[in-house]
């Protein structure tokens, strides 16, 4: 890759989980299946929920907040802020727009990015490329899902899978070699419409027959995603090792995206990689789509999986076909993580339009508020 800098270093990370937590036994009382088949076919053991207060953007925001904590920057040395979701706050303005106002940055570009699962890992390549190029000095890439609210809770097929959460990035020119060494980014259009969310957007836009058939809901033909999964995330790993010049002998660690256990075991199987050098944290958060790479990332580094020198691969796919990798060497001190302790979500404060306040909270959660046992959910206007 033809850089203008010696490197391009992830200099901070940071992670952000909704205290809410949404286990199989609820599920179990919510829709027709069981712990035993969620976690056998899947590895999800729970998921945490958005609260009514939060969105897309405020958790970005905390999870931003910390990954600029651990750079040890201000906000505004921050030249580019590029959010991956496919749950932004608004169609317009971008989630951001609101991250950035929130952080009290007055200088970056400010931008979503429209890649699924893949948002954050895609993020990061285009990052890449402005500070390479130096176009930007810090970026800062963030991936953030509220996939609680795109999430039909009558169907058993998609509803247990997905979570919500947000981590982040910040890269960083330096005059020192490392960082990103090897970046794939690629879209396989043989599943365009393997997952996808049919109304609100151009082609199906918000009406009251289009709530009725429920496509403002995710609807997803599993099996089909699950082959083309093992084998982009296989194809695309090696692809970004080609172009790093590495073998998988010299990687340490691969973090992949967390979207079902048979997934990850499968990739491990097909590119014949070891289990114990991918990280999983599946079990306790579900697939979160773009915040599930950077949230991995962080845990990662807290548990010690990742110290400096390491080669590390990053690597997703999403809806649409999309799908990304990372292969890059680890510089960042991991004690710096610290720095992001003080960082407290009560803290952050998204702008809020001069339109009425609505509760974005998932009415087929609502028992959860209140500590009291979910219903079956089977009608429109009923439990759900
Ligand atoms: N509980 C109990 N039974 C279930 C459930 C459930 N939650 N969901 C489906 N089943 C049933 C099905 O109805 C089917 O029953 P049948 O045989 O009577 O028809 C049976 O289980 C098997 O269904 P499959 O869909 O074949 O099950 P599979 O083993 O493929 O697992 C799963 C389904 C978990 C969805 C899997 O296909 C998968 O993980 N796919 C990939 C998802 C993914 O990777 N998404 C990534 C991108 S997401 C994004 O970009 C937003």
């Amino acid at each position: 890759m033809a850089n203008f800098v010696a490197g391009v270093h992830v200099a901070g990370w940071g992670a952000y989980a909704p205290s809410q937590v949404l286990t199989n036994a609820d599920l179990e009382r919510m829709v027709d299946t069981s712990d035993e088949w969620i976690v056998t076919r899947t590895g999800i053991r729970e998921r945490r929920i958005a609260g009514p207060g939060e969105t897309t953007a405020s958790m970005a925001t905390v999870a931003a907040l910390r990954a600029i904590a651990v750079a040890g920057l201000d906000s505004n040395d921050i030249d580019l802020i590029i959010v991956g979701t496919l749950t932004p706050d608004y169609l317009l303005p971008s989630a951001a727009t609101l991250v950035k106002q929130a952080i009290g940055n007055t200088r970056a570009a400010a931008m979503d990015l429209a890649a699924a699962c893949s948002g954050f890992v895609y993020g990061y390549g285009v990052a890449h490329a402005y500070v390479s190029s130096g176009m930007a000095r810090h970026a800062l890439v963030v991936g953030s899902e509220t996939m609680s609210r795109c999430t039909d809770f009558t169907d058993r097929g998609t509803c247990v899978l997905f979570g919500d959460g947000a981590g982040a990035a910040v890269l960083s020119a330096s005059d020192e070699p490392g960082g990103a060494v090897g970046i794939e980014l690629t879209t396989d259009t043989a599943a365009t419409y393997s997952i996808w969310i049919p109304g609100g957007g151009g082609a199906r836009p918000a009406s009251t027959a289009m709530l009725a058939s429920r496509e403002q809901y995710m609807r997803m033909r599993g099996g089909e995603t699950f082959k083309l999964a093992v084998r982009k995330l296989g194809s695309t790993a090696m692809a970004a090792l080609a172009k790093a010049g590495w073998s998988l002998d010299d990687v340490d660690l691969v973090v992949p995206h967390q979207a079902n256990s048979r997934i990850v075991d499968a990739l491990a199987k097909s590119i014949g990689f070891p289990m114990d050098r991918i990280f999983v944290n599946i079990d306790r958060y579900g697939n979160t789509s773009a915040a599930s790479v950077p949230i991995a990332l962080t845990e990662a580094v807290a548990a010690g999986r990742i110290k400096q020198g390491d080669r590390i691969v990053l690597v997703a796919f999403g809806a649409g076909g999309t799908s990304g990798a990372i292969a890059l060497q680890w510089t960042a001190d991991p004690a710096n993580q610290k720095r992001a302790e003080s960082i407290d979500a009560d803290s952050v404060k998204i702008a809020t339009p001069d339109i009425e306040p609505a509760n974005p909270f998932p009415p087929a959660l609502e028992w959860l508020l209140s500590g009291t046992a979910p219903a079956r959910a089977t009608t429109d206007s009923g439990t759900e």
